[in-house]
C-alpha cells in the first residue's frame, strides 16, 4: 500500500496526544538489547493466546505459512527497539489493521493480545532493569503500545466501515438498472394499451413503484457518500449557499411556493462545514420545510445566529407552517426510512442528523403551535481576515 493512502495526519495527530511526536529518537533503542533481545520468546506469549482461542487458532491453522504470524509478531515486537515511530512502523500497523478486517480476526482479541504484549514487556523491564530507569521505559513502551494499537484500530475500524459501505453502496448502484428496465417496460404498456383501462392502471402503479425505488436507491447513494466523506472544517459561508439551495428546490416539480423569510446574524454566516456537507445538509432540511408546509400557508422562516448554549456554534434554526407530524412521530424522525409521507423515500433527515454528527454539532425537531420548527447547531468558523 502506498503511504499517501494511509491518513497520516490523523495518526500523527495520535502520536502528539500520547506525547510522542517531540521525540527525535526511538526512547527505547538504547535499551534494545536488554528488552528487544528475545524476540521468539515474545511471538511464543502471542502463540499461547491464539493457541487457547479456537476461533484464533482456526484462522492461523488454514493460512498457508501459519509461522507468518510469529514472525509478524517478533517482527513488530523488535520493530519497537529499531523502527521508533517512522514511516515504516505507521505502514506496518495500517497494514496489520486491514489483514486483521481480511481474515476476520476478532478485535476485541486483537486488544488483548496487544494487552498480553505490555504485559509481557512489563515484565521484561522489571527482570532486568535498575528501578531508577523503569519508570520512564515503561512510560515509553505504554505509549508505543498505545500507538500501535490506535493506528491498527483505526486501519481495522475504516476498512471493515469500508466493506460496508462496498456493498451498500453496490446494492443501491446494482438495483438501479433493473428499476429502469422495469419503468421502461411500464411506460411501454401504457403506450401500448392506452385503450385498456386495466391495464394502463396497472401499469401506471408499477411505473410510480418503480420511480419510488430509484429515488430510493439514490438517496442511499447520496447517504451513504456523506458518510464516507471525512468531515472538513472548511469555511463556507451561508447565505449564498441557501439561496443557491432554495432555488433549486423551488425548480424542483410539485413544491409549493412558499414564502420564504432568510435572517441571517453576520457573526454567524460563516461555518465550519465543507460547501458539499453543507449544501446536502440545507437541501434536505429546507425541502422538507417546503414540501410539508400548510398548503393554504406556505411559509419557511431560516434565522441562523451564535448558539447561546455552545460557543464556537451557530444555531441554526428553520421553522415552517405546517404541522404534520404528531409528538410521538418526532421521536423517529431522523431514523433511515422512516417517512409519515409514503411518497417520501426517508433518508433526508437521517442524511442531516449524520451530516451535523459528522461535524459535533446536533440536530433537534420539536412542534410549533400551527408549524415544525427543526434546529441545528453546527462549529462556525472563524472571521474572514479583512
Ligand atoms: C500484538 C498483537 C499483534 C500484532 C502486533 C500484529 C501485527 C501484524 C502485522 C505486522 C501483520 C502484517 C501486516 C503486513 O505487513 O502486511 C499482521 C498480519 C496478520 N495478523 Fe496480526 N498482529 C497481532 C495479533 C494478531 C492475532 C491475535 C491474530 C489472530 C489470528 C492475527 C492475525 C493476523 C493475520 C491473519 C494476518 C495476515 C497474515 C499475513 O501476514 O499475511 N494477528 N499482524
Amino acid at each position: 500500500m502506498p503511504f499517501s493512502d494511509i491518513p497520516t495526519e490523523r495518526l500523527f495527530r495520535f502520536r502528539e496526544l500520547l506525547g510522542l511526536s517531540d521525540l527525535t529518537e526511538n526512547p527505547l533503542a538504547r535499551w534494545g538489547e536488554v528488552l528487544g533481545a528475545r524476540p521468539d520468546d515474545f511471538a511464543d506469549r502471542i502463540q499461547g493466546f491464539v493457541k487457547e482461542a479456537p476461533q484464533l487458532r482456526i484462522i492461523q491453522d488454514n493460512l498457508p505459512d501459519p509461522a507468518k504470524l510469529r514472525r509478524n509478531w517478533a517482527e513488530w515486537f523488535t520493530g519497537l527497539f529499531r523502527q521508533g515511530l517512522g514511516e515504516e512502523l505507521l505502514t506496518r500497523l495500517w497494514r496489520s489493521g486491514q489483514a486483521h478486517v481480511a481474515y476476520n480476526v476478532d478485535h476485541r482479541l486483537i486488544s488483548m493480545a496487544y494487552a498480553l504484549a505490555r504485559a509481557y514487556l512489563h515484565e521484561r523491564v522489571a527482570a532486568s532493569l535498575p528501578a531508577a530507569d523503569a519508570p520512564g521505559v515503561l512510560r515509553s513502551i505504554d505509549a508505543l503500545i498505545d500507538f500501535s494499537l490506535l493506528v491498527e484500530t483505526d486501519a481495522y475500524v475504516t476498512f471493515a466501515t469500508r466493506c460496508e459501505l462496498d456493498v451498500i453502496q453496490g446494492i443501491a448502484h446494482q438495483v438501479r438498472n433493473p428499476i429502469a428496465v422495469i419503468g421502461g417496460q411500464a411506460r411501454r404498456l401504457i403506450r401500448l394499451h392506452s385503450q385498456d383501462a386495466d391495464v394502463a392502471e396497472a401499469a401506471q402503479i408499477v411505473l410510480e413503484e418503480a420511480g419510488r425505488l430509484d429515488a430510493l436507491a439514490r438517496s442511499v447513494t447520496r447517504y451513504m457518500d456523506v458518510t464516507d466523506r471525512e468531515p472538513v472544517a472548511e469555511a463556507t459561508v451561508l447565505t449564498p449557499l441557501l439561496h443557491t439551495v432554495l432555488a433549486r428546490i423551488a425548480s424542483l416539480p410539485d413544491r409549493p411556493k412558499a414564502v420564504l423569510n432568510v435572517d441571517i446574524a453576520p457573526e454567524a454566516d460563516r461555518l465550519a462545514v465543507a460547501p458539499a456537507d453543507l449544501d446536502a445538509l440545507l437541501a434536505a432540511l429546507l425541502d422538507n420545510a417546503v414540501r410539508y408546509a400548510a398548503p393554504g400557508d406556505p411559509r419557511v422562516t431560516v434565522r441562523c445566529q451564535p448558539s447561546e448554549g455552545r460557543p464556537g456554534f451557530a444555531k441554526l434554526t428553520i421553522d415552517n407552517t405546517g404541522q404534520t407530524l404528531s409528538a410521538e412521530e418526532l421521536t423517529r424522525i431522523f431514523s433511515p426510512f422512516h417517512s409519515t409521507d409514503p411518497m417520501a423515500t426517508g433518508m433526508g433527515l437521517a442524511m442531516a442528523k449524520a451530516i451535523t454528527r459528522k461535524y459535533s454539532g446536533g440536530i433537534a425537531m420539536g412542534l410549533l403551535s400551527g408549524g415544525t420548527r427543526c434546529v441545528v447547531t453546527l462549529p462556525q468558523a472563524p472571521a474572514a481576515a479583512v
